[in-house]
C-alpha cells in the first residue's frame, strides 16, 4: 500500500542528505547490510521513481547471502568458458561478495510505445538514484556499478534477463569500512545557464 504523498512540507534533513551524499567503494564495504525491513523500504523507495506513463519499466534482482556467491559462480563459469586464466576467474567469483547486499536494477523498456525508450531508461536511472539515497538515509553506503558483467550477454541470460532487458545498475550496499572522501564536483557556473 502506497503512502500518502507529502505536499508543501519542508524536509531540511533530506536536502542535507542530498547535498552531502556520496558513494562508497564496493571494495570498502562490510556487514551489516540492511535488515529485511530496511531492504523492503529501499526497494519501495526505488519503485517510487518518476516514470512516464505508469509503465514501471524496471524490476529488481536482490542478491544477498548465498545468492551473491551463486551470482559470482555465474561470472566464473562464463569466464571459464571463454578460457580466462584461473586467477582472474577466482577474483571474479568474489565480485558480488564485496557487499552484504547487491540490488540489480533491470530496465525493461517497452519498444514501440508512445513513451520513448529513452524516457523509460531515464526512469530506471532514477530508480537507481532513489535506491542510493534511501540506503544512505538508513546509514549505509551505496555504489552504483555496471562493470563488465552488466553488458555481457551470457551473464545477462544466466541472471534471468529477458531479451531486450538491460542492467541499469548493480547497487552495492553495505556499511562503510572507512570515512568517505569527497570527490571533485562540477563548478556550478559552468553547467548552469539562465534563459
Ligand atoms: C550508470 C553508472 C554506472 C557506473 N558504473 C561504474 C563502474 O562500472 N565502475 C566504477 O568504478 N564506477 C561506476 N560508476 C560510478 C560510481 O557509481 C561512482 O563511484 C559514483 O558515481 C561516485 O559519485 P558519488 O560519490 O557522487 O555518488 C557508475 C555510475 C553510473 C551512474
Amino acid at each position: 500500500m502506497s503512502k500518502q504523498p507529502l505536499f508543501n512540507h519542508p524536509a531540511p534533513e533530506a536536502l542535507d542528505l542530498l547535498l552531502t551524499r556520496r558513494s562508497g567503494s564496493a571494495k570498502a564495504m562490510k556487514a551489516p547490510g540492511p535488515s529485511k525491513k530496511q531492504l523492503a523500504d529501499i526497494l519501495l523507495a526505488g519503485a517510487r521513481a518518476p516514470d512516464h506513463g505508469k509503465l514501471f519499466p524496471w524490476r529488481f534482482i536482490v542478491f544477498e547471502g548465498d545468492g551473491r556467491a551463486r551470482a559470482g559462480d555465474i561470472l566464473a563459469d562464463v569466464l571459464e568458458a571463454e578460457g580466462e586464466r584461473e586467477k582472474h576467474i577466482e577474483e571474479e567469483r568474489g565480485r558480488f561478495l564485496r557487499a552484504p547486499l547487491v540490488i540489480g536494477v533491470i530496465s525493461s523498456a517497452r519498444e514501440m510505445h508512445k513513451v520513448p525508450v529513452w524516457e523509460q531508461e531515464l526512469s530506471a536511472g532514477a530508480v537507481c538514484q532513489n535506491i542510493l539515497i534511501a540506503a544512505t538515509a538508513l546509514g549505509f553506503v551505496g555504489n552504483w556499478l555496471t562493470e563488465w558483467y552488466a553488458f555481457h550477454p551470457a551473464v545477462k541470460e544466466k541472471l534471468g534477463l529477458k531479451p531486450g532487458e538491460r542492467v541499469a545498475g548493480f547497487l552495492y550496499i553495505g556499511t562503510a569500512k572507512d570515512e568517505l572522501e569527497e570527490r571533485p564536483r562540477p563548478e556550478m557556473d559552468k553547467i548552469v545557464t539562465r534563459f
